[in-house]
């Protein structure tokens, strides 16, 4: 990192769980920085320091705000003048295919605002080609400017772990990389000023497909232990005490522990756009991709039923039973419901006549579950109220002795507890 920093004009579309912290970090290191984001919604919070992502405390956005280097908006002709624009807007499926109409927009968007000399760079996640063959194009109609001649165009994926203490934008090392050479130089020189440690990476595609492998790897290891979990369930083994035991190996073997399914932005969706991009381009399967899909995308119904035997063995019908889900976020002392298997988990038992409760501190949103459910903290009084309780998402934030204490039954997808009336996934 360096330690003097030319102050430049930073445009940040999009203020999500990358742009945000992106933002911060920026402002931090000296930088003027305008967010733009298409919620006039997140933009009014953002304006009043009103933080929805945990790895952005609300002093952290008064600061910036109040250090005048930090502003927000909806409004798109803000970014004019810009040095740097940083794209981290949405990359969703759309029916199994890729929905790059975030990214389009956003390029609309910037595109009459770049400048000869500008830096553009793309952080969200896609598949191999987009940067070239999608983003610059669009670039260079709206600015009528020859990209890599006249601005520069980079690619660098972001790789934040919600929640991860020891992890940050700051510490984890980024790949960065550009259309040419000049683009990767400023590329990885504008985020050096904020990140301790760039990886150069040659072309955007090679930095493109990097990200697609991290979450592919982590995917497919985690549907690994699902379908383990299920077999050692059936072969009367402890896969906790398996995992355990392999992970004392010190090379070759990397930890990975089962769960109700995957959710999040990252896990259940960028897999697939790498399968996507395969399917396209030539016309095969990606096979560990649509596996492990399968495998995870299965893990919530099979919860559903591991709670319906447990349920059964004590004479209690799942279709009269009330159930309480603890946690809704797709992961630990996060606030993020998206894609959540605590969701398909709750449509499931409420499709078989549950009555379903559920308690997470952390999702503070509306969700569509919640029509259909009680939306409840955890007391004794929701515990005992309950047939049986399903451990879902293990935030720290759960009094996990009062739940052991009061519950009748605990399903523990992330063996977090211990007791004659806890069964482990
Ligand atoms: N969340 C993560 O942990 C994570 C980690 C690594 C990579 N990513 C990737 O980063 C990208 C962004 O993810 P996120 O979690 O921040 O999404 P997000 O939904 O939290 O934030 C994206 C924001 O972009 C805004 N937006 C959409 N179109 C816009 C436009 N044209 N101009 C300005 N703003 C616009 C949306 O309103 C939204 O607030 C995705 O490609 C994702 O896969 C996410």
């Amino acid at each position: 990192m360096t330690t003097t920093v030319t102050p430049l004009r930073v445009a940040v579309l999009g203020q999500g769980y990358v742009g945000l912290p992106l933002s911060m970090r920026a402002v931090v290191a000296g930088h003027d920085v305008i967010g733009i984001d298409a919620s006039t919604e997140r933009v009014k919070r953002l304006a009043v320091g009103d933080s929805f992502v945990e790895d952005v405390p609300g002093v952290v956005l008064d600061a910036a705000l109040n250090s005048g280097r930090y502003s927000v908006t909806d409004d798109a002709l803000a970014c004019e003048g810009f040095d740097v624009a940083v794209v981290t807007v949405p990359t969703p499926l759309h029916e199994g295919a890729p929905d790059l109409s975030y990214i389009e927009s956003a390029a609309r968007m910037l595109a009459p605002h770049v400048r000869p000399g500008s830096l553009v760079v793309l952080e969200s996640t896609t598949y191999p080609g987009t940067t070239e063959q999608l983003f610059v194009p669009i670039l260079e109609a709206g600015s009528g400017l020859i990209a890599g001649a006249d601005f520069s165009v980079g690619y660098s994926p972001e790789r934040i772990d919600p929640g991860n203490r020891t992890w940050d934008l700051g510490t984890t090392p980024k790949l960065v990389s550009g259309i040419d050479s000049e683009s990767l130089d400023r590329t990885d020189a504008f985020y050096s000023t904020f990140v301790r440690t760039t990886v150069r990476v040659s072309t955007c595609r090679a930095a493109e497909m990097a990200k697609l492998l991290e979450n592919t790897f982590r995917h497919v290891n985690v549907a690994l232990v699902n379908e383990l979990a299920m077999f050692a369930h059936d072969l009367d083994i402890d896969v906790w005490e398996s995992i355990e035991a392999a992970a004392t190996k010190p090379f070759g073997f990397m930890k990975f522990t089962p769960g109700p399914g995957v959710g999040g932005h990252c896990l259940p969706i960028d897999p697939s756009y790498l399968s996507w991009t395969v399917r396209q381009r030539l016309g095969r399967s990606f096979r560990f991709v649509e596996l492990a899909n399968d495998i995870n995308d299965h893990m919530p119904d099979y919860v559903a039923s591991r709670l319906m035997r447990a349920l059964n063995r004590q004479g209690v019908a799942l279709s009269r039973s009330k159930v309480l889900v603890l946690g809704l976020a797709y992961k630990r002392n996060a606030g993020d419901a998206r894609e959540s298997p605590a969701v398909a988990l709750i449509h499931r038992l409420l499709a078989d006549g549950a009555e379903v409760s559920v308690a997470d501190p952390h999702v503070v949103e509306r969700m569509p579950t919640d029509a259909l459910t009680r939306r409840v903290a955890l007391t004794e009084q929701e515990l005992k109220r309950a047939d049986a309780v399903v451990l879902v998402t293990d935030h720290d934030a759960f009094d996990y002795d009062l739940v052991t204490a009061q519950a009748a039954l605990v399903l523990d997808t992330r063996h977090r507890l211990d007791g004659p009336n806890v069964e482990q996934l």
